[in-house]
């Protein structure tokens, strides 16, 4: 086949494309593919990157025997920080494997179930501070629901309370990550040729952020070893396991990675989600009337179960309909093994990272029709889903792909489950500004900015 050449943007020597860049670059990610089209390539400084922007194209690259999951751009970066633990590992790393394989069954359907009245007990704590503010507070929805999302990962992963809901100040750990996490975005905007004495103040501060993190972490090791429990957790399973592949265990090293990937990785993303589905559900009353009609008639005033869980397959279909407009994680990438063509005509070079735009893919009109862009539950509904799936594949991925695909899944829906169940069986909820307009916050995730509503009891309490 004739290769044809990919379209890039004319960029700056040395910057290349990097003045494309806002402080929001899935927005500018977006609007580039836009005017370029499927697939365009970048220069971010000097290194190449390419975009693929529809679900053909998505779906040719997350083939695993042709690509594989590339380290680069922001991940690079969190890596200073988490190493080789399994978000940021290349996949041939040993301790890679071996977390994969000790992991993989502690994050299996069993063990969530297990997990869910320390679930409830934080969901608890929220529905109690709504309650406690009254129907007149502006809830800050992305906020109080990382409160959630972090509280609940640090409490099923290792038995450790945050307490966010009961802080003034966050936690140091929590401002730590939150600072990491914001300096990991800022530092894969530089220019490559910026010298490093510039960001003398800022670096400082980046490994000093790593060093609370870890040390918090080494922290939650220790008193376990000290007092053993026969608590079933995350901790547990990497403190206990071995690898069935090599017989070893994971080092402690590995096990503190680990712990702080899952908080980086379990937080905003779910968080995220819960915030754009409470965004999508006040801004169509038909689909919030029918989360309320399902709660009340399967769960109704008891407080909900790990039973009820499967059975609500509206706030399913909310949530899966909500992860394919707002995708928490809006791109991943990959490389190709070998010197390939995509799309039967792009040529791209082995190892050169190929970003999966969800933004843009998840919204491919061949697949979603016209009204693609437009939040529609219905169409996520187990059946219809499933022929999705099996029409077009990959056409929804915002769980990533393969086997580096979010190992956190089953706990993230079980947890985002029951918040939004519980929420609805207790509040009515409102927009704090009925005229309000979504914006989009980006830094590793994205979420909604300045997003406020109120929420006033249906009854007591439940
Ligand atoms: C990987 C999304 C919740 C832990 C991923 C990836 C995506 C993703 C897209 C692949 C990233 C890539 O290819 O570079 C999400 C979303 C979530 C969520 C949308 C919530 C709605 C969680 C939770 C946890 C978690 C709650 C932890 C308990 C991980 C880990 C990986 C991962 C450890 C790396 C897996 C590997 O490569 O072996 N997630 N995630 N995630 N996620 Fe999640």
């Amino acid at each position: 086949a004739e290769a044809v050449p990919i379209p890039e943007p004319p960029g700056l020597p040395l910057l290349g494309n990097l003045g494309e860049f806002s402080q929001q670059p899935t927005n500018d990610l977006i609007r580039l593919a836009n005017t370029y089209g499927e697939i365009y390539r970048l220069h971010l400084g000097t290194r190449p990157a390419v975009f693929v922007n529809t679900q053909a194209l998505v779906n040719e690259v997350c083939d695993e025997k042709r690509f594989q999951k590339s380290v680069s751009s922001v991940l690079r970066i969190v890596r200073e920080g988490v190493h080789d633990g399994l978000f940021t590992a290349h996949s041939d790393e040993p301790n890679w494997g071996r977390a994969h394989r000790v992991l993989v069954p502690a994050f299996g359907p069993l063990p969530i179930r297990d997990m869910f009245d320390e679930m409830e007990d934080i969901a608890k704590q929220l529905s109690l501070r709504w309650a406690r503010h009254g129907p007149h507070h502006p809830i800050p929805v992305s906020e109080d629901f990382t409160r959630l999302a972090l509280d609940t990962i640090a409490l099923c992963s290792m038995n450790y309370r945050f307490n966010s809901y009961y802080q003034e100040k966050m936690h140091p750990f929590v401002q730590a990550m939150a600072d990491f996490l914001a300096e990991c975005s800022r530092r894969n905007r530089r220019p490559g040729f910026a010298p490093n004495f510039l960001y003398r103040a800022a670096n400082e501060k980046f490994f000093n952020d790593i060093a609370i993190m870890r040390d918090t972490a080494n922290a939650v090791v220790a008193e376990r070893k000290q007092n053993p429990s026969d608590r079933k957790d995350l901790l547990a399973a990497m403190l206990e396991g071995v690898d069935p592949q090599t017989g070893e265990k994971l080092t402690d090293a590995s096990v503190t990675d680990q712990l702080i990937t899952f908080l980086i990785a379990g937080h905003e993303t779910t968080a995220g989600t819960l915030s754009f589905a409470f965004y999508n559900l006040l801004k169509n009353p038909t689909a919030y009337r029918k989360v309320q009609e399902e709660v009340d008639q399967v769960i109704g005033r008891e407080p909900p179960k790990v039973e009820h869980i499967s059975k609500l397959p509206y706030i399913s279909a909310v949530l899966r309909e909500t992860l394919r407009l707002s995708a928490a994680i809006p791109a991943f990438t990959v490389e190709a093994l070998e010197d390939t063509l995509i799309g039967g005509k792009y040529l791209v070079h082995k190892g050169e990272p190929i970003t999966c735009l969800l933004a843009k893919s998840h919204l491919d009109p061949l697949v979603y029709g016209e009204d693609a862009n437009e939040f529609k539950p219905e169409r996520m509904l187990d059946a219809e889903f499933a022929r999705l799936q099996a029409a077009f594949p990959n056409s929804w991925k915002p769980f990533g792909n393969g086997k580096r695909g979010c190992i956190g899944r089953g706990f993230a829906l079980q947890e985002a489950t029951l918040a939004v169940a519980m929420l609805f069986q207790n509040f009515n909820f409102t927009l704090d500004d009925p005229n309000y307009q979504l914006e989009i916050v980006a830094s590793l995730t994205i979420r909604p900015k300045d997003f406020f509503m109120r929420a006033s009891l249906r009854h007591g309490m439940t």
